[in-house]
């Protein structure tokens, strides 16, 4: 079994480039399918969940290399369309092959997807916009197997802005007939990154970004090479991780604007950001004040990937933070390994209160899910002593090599 073990209390300085972004990969390797030809994918990061899209790609008949740094899919061969249980169960994103699936072969056939545990996480919102552009969907034991030989665009109107059902939606309709029109979409940076890959290949979608997302049906017609978008999420970690041990960070290769909330708080709380074209740059003393309340929310709004990690920084912050979790019901399963490392959080349903303490003591620990193990890394470089994290395959879930960039920014930091 492996373990991240760190020695805290140093102080974190110097650059970083930030890897390709997990929420933006997934679906674009989804969308490889639509075209019966070649994608090149450019900053594709290397994460466990890749990997898994990789494994999917594959079953269903296609090619998937890494080549010369980028990660190559050759969607002409497919010849099979279904998954799996036991490659569904990996993560939660495969889910997306089924819209992709139904535009490119109009036949599908999958289980339930697998992924963090947030509390309940139903597909009823995806089912839901496919059924609407005509396909017919049955479940029979514990087996999804959907036909749409000829599915229709119309004006489909979801009733909450879901990532993964906006995604999911946005694939099914470039197999149907006409123009769709999505509204209430979600307005996530990745679902503007997923419009200009579909774009890149011929399909034709506009409004990504916005809540009203157009999707005017027709094949995928062009091997596309894409660059992906920067992790707004792996930057939230590093900048919070400098934030709480003190220290000066510059991030390279990401969207500033992506991470306002994010910055805003870090601001709040009493670090000093500067920000321009690709760039950001965050310089702490390590002596943090709370940060009033944060509420996730959809983007624009404090992503709720952020809301453990950002909690981890402002442990020994002056003062008490409330944080409201609004989109996942059960998203504080870390605050129990954190309490461990002696801070002083408290919990009432979706409200976590955390109050500063004056020190953090390194200590055993277990990653709950994916941002919780996260948020562990951030605690332990800030906390006196040892920390020893266990289970850390969540984290490598979503972050290609955290020992690596954590060292190159000074952290004692080691996987064992
Ligand atoms: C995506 C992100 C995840 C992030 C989340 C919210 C990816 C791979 N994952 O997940 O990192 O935490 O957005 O920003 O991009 N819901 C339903 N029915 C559905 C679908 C969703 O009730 O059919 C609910 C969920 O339970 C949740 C809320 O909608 O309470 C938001 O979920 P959603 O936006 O769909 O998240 P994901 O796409 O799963």
């Amino acid at each position: 079994m492996s373990y991240i073990i760190i020695q805290g209390g140093g102080k974190l300085e110097g650059a970083l480039t930030v890897q390709g972004a997990k929420n933006s990969v997934l679906p674009i390797l989804a969308a490889s399918i639509l075209h019966p030809g070649r994608t090149t994918l450019r900053n594709c990061p290397r994460l466990s969940d890749v990997e898994a899209s990789v494994r999917i790609l594959r079953h269903l008949g296609c090619r998937a290399e890494w080549e010369d740094g980028g990660l190559v899919v050759d969607a002409s061969s497919i010849s099979r369309w279904d998954i799996p249980d036991h490659l569904m169960r990996e993560m939660r994103s495969s889910v997306i092959f089924l819209g992709a699936i139904l535009a490119r072969l109009g036949w599908a056939e999958l289980s339930h997807p697998g992924g963090c545990e947030l509390g309940p996480r139903p597909i009823d919102l995806h089912l839901a916009v496919l059924r609407q552009l005509g396909a017919d969907l049955r479940e029979e034991g514990g087996c999804l197997r959907c036909m749409a030989q000829q599915m229709a665009g119309r004006e489909i109107a979801l009733s909450l802005p879901s990532v993964g059902a906006t995604e999911n939606a946005m694939l099914a309709a470039c197999g149907a007939e006409g123009e769709t029109i999505l509204v209430n979409a979600a307005r996530e940076p990745e679902i503007a990154d997923l419009q200009e890959f579909l774009c890149g290949m011929g399909c034709k979608v506009k409004g990504a970004g916005s809540s009203t997302i157009c999707i005017q049906g027709r094949q995928a017609t062009h091997d596309v090479c894409h660059t992906v978008m920067p992790d707004r999420i792996v930057a939230a970690t590093y900048l919070s991780a400098a934030a709480a041990t003190g220290g000066e960070v510059e991030l390279r290769q990401v969207n500033h604007s992506h991470l306002s909330t994010v910055t805003a708080a870090l601001h709040a709380a009493g670090c000093q950001i500067y920000s321009s074209a690709g760039q950001i740059v965050l310089r702490s003393d390590g002596r943090l004040k709370a940060a009033g309340t944060v509420r996730t929310a959809p983007y624009p709004g404090f992503p709720t990937d952020a809301q453990a990690i950002l909690m981890a920084a402002l442990l020994r912050g002056h003062g008490a933070t409330v944080f409201v979790e609004n989109i996942f019901e059960n998203r504080y399963r870390h605050v129990d390994e954190l309490c461990r490392m002696g801070a002083n959080i408290s919990v009432s349903g979706r409200v976590a209160v955390v109050t500063g303490v004056p020190a953090l003591s390194g200590a055993k620990v277990r990653c709950t899910d994916l941002r919780g193990g996260a948020a562990l890394l951030v605690a332990g470089l800030s906390a006196v002593g040892e920390t020893q994290i266990s289970d850390i395959f969540h984290i490598q879930r979503g972050y290609e090599d955290a020992v690596r960039d954590l060292r190159a920014l000074g952290a004692r930091i080691a996987l064992v």
